[in-house]
Formats: C-alpha cells, sequence, structure tokens
C-alpha cells in the first residue's frame, strides 16, 4: 500500500518549473502571460512593454481589456502561433502581494481550461523591484500559478485527467534579478511539491490511508529528508499512558500509531518548536455517530497530521536553523462492540481524567495526550498543533480560513502578518476563562464536550490547553474549513484538500530564529 502510494508521481514531479533571462520580445514559448496595471482606467504600457503596444491599444479601444484586477483577457494565436494572457493588476498604487497571487492565479485556471501546455510569465512587467525581492516575487509568482493546478489523479483513468500545464517558466530582464530568482525557485518548487505531498495524502479516502499506512509513508518520506522517525503502536502507547489516545481507537480493528519526527539542524543552540497532529484517519463520530451526508468527506480528519508531516519536510529541504518535533496521532474512529461508549472515563499521559461524553469530540483526545507528551518530554519554545476539530470552526469561519487561539501572543501576531507573504488567511478567537468553567467535569476532571453549543472552537482548544503547561507558548489551528474545500472556491486549490497552514506555519518557522533573538 505505502509503495503503491509512493510510486504514484505527484502531479509536479513532471512539471517542468524554470526562470530565463531575455527580453520580451524573443520568447517562444506557447502561452505568455503579460500582467499590466491600468491608469485613469486604462491600461499602462510600461518601457518594456513595446512588442505589445498596438494590441494592447486595440484591445483599449474595443473595451476588452482595460487592466482591471483580476481581469483575464486570453488572446490565442496573438504572433506567430503564439498565445497572448493579458493579466489586469488594477492601479500600481494599490498593489499588494496578494493581489499578484489572485490575478495570476486565475489567469493560471483560464489557461488550463484553454487547454496550454506551457505557460511563460513576463515577471519584468511587474515592475516591482523597489518593493519586493525579486526572490518573494519569483516564489509567490510560481506558487500561484502551479498551486491551484493540482488534480487528484490517482485513481482516474488518463481520458477521465484535466489537461496537465506541462511547463512554466518565468522570464527576467536582469542577470542580478536571475540570481535571486533561482533562490526563489528552488523554494517554490519544495513549498508546491510538498504542498501537493500533504494534498495526495488528505485526498486519499480511508481504505488506502491507515494510521498504519500512513505512519510508513511518514516513515519513508521523512527518512529520505534525514528527519529521525519513531513510531509507536498500541502497546507503547500503553506502556506510556495514552489513555484518552487509545480510548479513541479502542472501537476499531486498525492499530494506532504515534509517529515522532525529529528534524535537529546543524547549529547548536537552536529553538525547539514542537507540532502535534491530529490524525483521524476516518471519522465515523464512533459510537455518537455522526450523519451519513457527506461523511466520505471524514477522510480527511487526518490533515493535522498531514500539515505537521509537511512543515516538517519543508524543515528539512530548507536547511531551517531550529529543531521542529512533529507527532502524528493516527487512528480512525469507529462504533463496535468494543467502542468507547458516552460516559467513559479515561486517565491522560498527564495524569488528568476526562469524562467522554460525546464520542465524536475525538480529536481533542488524542491531541491531549500528543500535546502533554511533547511538552513534557521535549520541554518546547513553542507548541503547534494543527487539528480539523470543530464542525463549529466551519459555521464561524466556512472555507476560507483556519482559527487560531493560543497563549503566545506575538507569535500570533507574526502568523497574521504572513498573510500578505504567504495569501494564507486566519483568525484569532478568544481563550476567555468563563470557558475554562464549561469543561470541567462533574465525574471526572474534564469532559471532552461543552455544556452547550456556543463557541464550540474556542472551548475545545479551552479543553487542549489543560494539556499543555502553563509556561509553555502554545498555539492551536483548527483547520476544520481550511484544510478541505467541498467546492472549488478555495484560492488555491480546487474541491478537497488545500495542504492550508504548510506554507504559512513554515514561512514563520523560516523566520522564527531570527525574531527570538
Ligand atoms: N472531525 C470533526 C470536525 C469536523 C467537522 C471537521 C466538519 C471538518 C468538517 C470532529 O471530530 C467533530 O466531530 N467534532 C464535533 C465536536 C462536538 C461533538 C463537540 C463537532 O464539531 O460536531
Ligand atoms: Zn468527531
Ligand atoms: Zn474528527
Amino acid at each position: 500500500m505505502v509503495d503503491k502510494f509512493l510510486s504514484q508521481r505527484l502531479y509536479t514531479a513532471t512539471m517542468k518549473i524554470e526562470i530565463q533571462k531575455s527580453s520580451l520580445k524573443n520568447i517562444k514559448d506557447e502561452t505568455l502571460i503579460l500582467p499590466f496595471y491600468q491608469k485613469n482606467g486604462k491600461t499602462v504600457l510600461p518601457s518594456q512593454g513595446a512588442p505589445f503596444k498596438k494590441t494592447v491599444e486595440q484591445l483599449s479601444k474595443d473595451e476588452s481589456f482595460k487592466a482591471d484586477f483580476k481581469e483575464v483577457f486570453f488572446l490565442p494565436y496573438a504572433q506567430g502561433g503564439k498565445h497572448w494572457v493579458f493579466v489586469g493588476l488594477g492601479k500600481k498604487e494599490d498593489i499588494r502581494r496578494n493581489r499578484i497571487r489572485e490575478a495570476l492565479l486565475k489567469a493560471s485556471l483560464k489557461l488550463r481550461d484553454q487547454s496550454v501546455q506551457s505557460i511563460t510569465f513576463a515577471l519584468s512587467l511587474l515592475d516591482l523591484n523597489q518593493k519586493y525581492s525579486t526572490e518573494a516575487l519569483v516564489q509567490l509568482s510560481l506558487e500561484s500559478l502551479i498551486l491551484p493546478l493540482y488534480q487528484f489523479n490517482k485513481f482516474k483513468k488518463e481520458s477521465k485527467k484535466k489537461e496537465e500545464v506541462k511547463s512554466v517558466t518565468i522570464v527576467v530582464e536582469h542577470e542580478e534579478e536571475l540570481k535571486e530568482g533561482k533562490k526563489g525557485l528552488s523554494k517554490a518548487k519544495k513549498y508546491i511539491e510538498t504542498c501537493n505531498f500533504v494534498r495526495d495524502l488528505v485526498n486519499t479516502p480511508h481504505n488506502e490511508m491507515t494510521a498504519p499506512t500512513l505512519a510508513e509513508i511518514a516513515k519513508t518520506e521523512a527518512e529520505k529528508a534525514n528527519i529521525k522517525v519513531t513510531v509507536w503502536g498500541e502497546k507503547e502507547l500503553q506502556k506510556e499512558g495514552f489513555g484518552a489516545f487509545l480510548a479513541v481507537n479502542r472501537g476499531s480493528d486498525i492499530p494506532p500509531r504515534f509517529v515522532i519526527l525529529d528534524y535537529t539542524p546543524q547549529e547548536k543552540e537552536v529553538p525547539t518548536v514542537c507540532l502535534v497532529g491530529k490524525g483521524i484517519t476516518f471519522d465515523t463520530g464512533g459510537i455518537s455517530l455522526k450523519p451519513s451526508q457527506n461523511l466520505d468527506e471524514m477522510k480527511m480528519d487526518m490533515a493535522g497530521s498531514a500539515t505537521v508531516l509537511g512543515i516538517l519536510l519543508l524543515c528539512s529541504k530548507l536547511n531551517l536553523p531550529l529543531r521542529v518535533v512533529g507527532f502524528m496521532c493516527l487512528t480512525n474512529n469507529m462504533p463496535s462492540g468494543k467502542a468507547t461508549v458516552p460516559g467513559d472515563i479515561v486517565t491522560a499521559y498527564n495524569g488528568k481524567t476526562i469524562e467522554i461524553l460525546n464520542t465524536d469530540a475525538e480529536g481533542r483526545l488524542v491531541l491531549a495526550d500528543g500535546l502533554a507528551y511533547a511538552d513534557k518530554n521535549y520541554s518546547p519554545d513553542l507548541i503547534i498543533d494543527f487539528a480539523t476539530l470543530t464542525g463549529a470552526c466551519v459555521v464561524a469561519l466556512g472555507n476560507v480560513g483556519s482559527a487560531i487561539l493560543g497563549t503566545d501572543q506575538k507569535s500570533i501576531d507574526r502568523l497574521k502578518e504572513l498573510n500578505c507573504e504567504t495569501g494564507e488567511k486566519i483568525w484569532q478567537l478568544p481563550l476567555w476563562d468563563e470557558y475554562d468553567e464549561d469543561v470541567k467535569g462533574e465525574n471526572a476532571d474534564l469532559r471532552n464536550i461543552g455544556t452547550d453549543r456556543g463557541a464550540g472552537t474556542a472551548k475545545a482548544a479551552v479543553f487542549l490547553k489543560s494539556f499543555v503547561r502553563d509556561q509553555t507558548p502554545w498555539i492551536h489551528f483548527d483547520i476544520a474549513g481550511s484544510a478541505y474545500v467541498p467546492k472549488p472556491t478555495h484560492r488555491y486549490a480546487p474541491k478537497g484538500a488545500t495542504a492550508a497552514c504548510v506554507r504559512l506555519v513554515t514561512t514563520f518557522l523560516s523566520q522564527y530564529h531570527e525574531e527570538a533573538k
């Protein structure tokens, strides 16, 4: 099963991604993407835009294209058999990195619909060197052009697949831009490849993605990236006292796995960050069975663990100067004659007792043990957890962004700012003291659900907080709405898995050491 998963080539593994120095006149590629700004309601022709002057004037005259933000005009066979794609960026004074991202991803999807196989992007027309580094611009352009093209094709016949874009090239004008741009290209390749790997993991259905399979995949990939891997089974979980985690696995015929991924860089005296991921390979709800509508989507309930694996792989590929330790809490959540029933009381790793009043609130149970274990044994400078934890989060934020809660406000503020660099949206919810009362147990220390339906996302987070020591800075991401989108409305992904938080948190970690100084 593992070999089968890994032997399927990733979409981007076959894509050629390049950067070259050339003047725009000499581009021979099939399709050229040309970004333009607007001034006084008209397309602005920059100095390097001379080869397109006539066409731009014509398109302005007949009002086919006026460079409005996100306007895309496809001109097939514009010159010598080449297609030109005019992309509007709006006014130059309004330009922001997210605007470039949005305009490019729209253009890219339009081109795929036209069955275009090869794309060249005229980066030099952006003329933003004063504002952003070429490295950053190349990275964001490639991500915006390539990430939305992902397809989950593993189980499809060749004829059912959409045409794939086979090559993406960035064109710059100057030698220094080429040098800088190559760094951006190398980073972009790593980010894109890893995001698409995470998407494949999350999209793969439960019959092909159980806890033992996912643990094997994690081990294989992490070892390739020089990450130290430890995999525990039921025996070790029992020995270590993971009572809450095991309660979730109790109804299952498939054994659980706890995977520890340890990335330690060459540098000494670096901070340690622990990442803990919910990895429910399928969430039926257990004895508190979920309704059957859209239940298939619960194959994505391991997205938190896939996110952890993705970030770890990236930290290693990017050689980041900090120690990052990942924990994947893997099991499915099934009803059966052996299953945990509402009212059962279990003891977690840190000795706290939990009254399980709803077996569908299982994510917080596996995380309770994962968090307490990471905190006690690694004394991290920061713990971050990722979980498709609550339906309430989808109600609050839809599928657009992730909820963030935690005790490290400085890091939360930094993560919020990173929206500009990554385009990923997060929204903070409060950890008000008043919620604490609501997760206190009647017959045990804690109960695993609140006493009413209010503030479900915050109350789940407050529950998790009791498994992290007060002195340890901790952040929780609820990715229930952002990790998997039932409609292709998300900005970077078609229907299905998105790899939410992978780029955001890796970018955060890549700057963490600097910030901490
Ligand atoms: N995996 C679900 C949360 C979820 C819902 C993720 C929708 C993605 C989309 C989680 O285990 C769950 O079932 N949570 C319950 C908690 C409740 C019983 C307190 C929920 O949100 O209904
Ligand atoms: Zn559940
Ligand atoms: Zn769940």
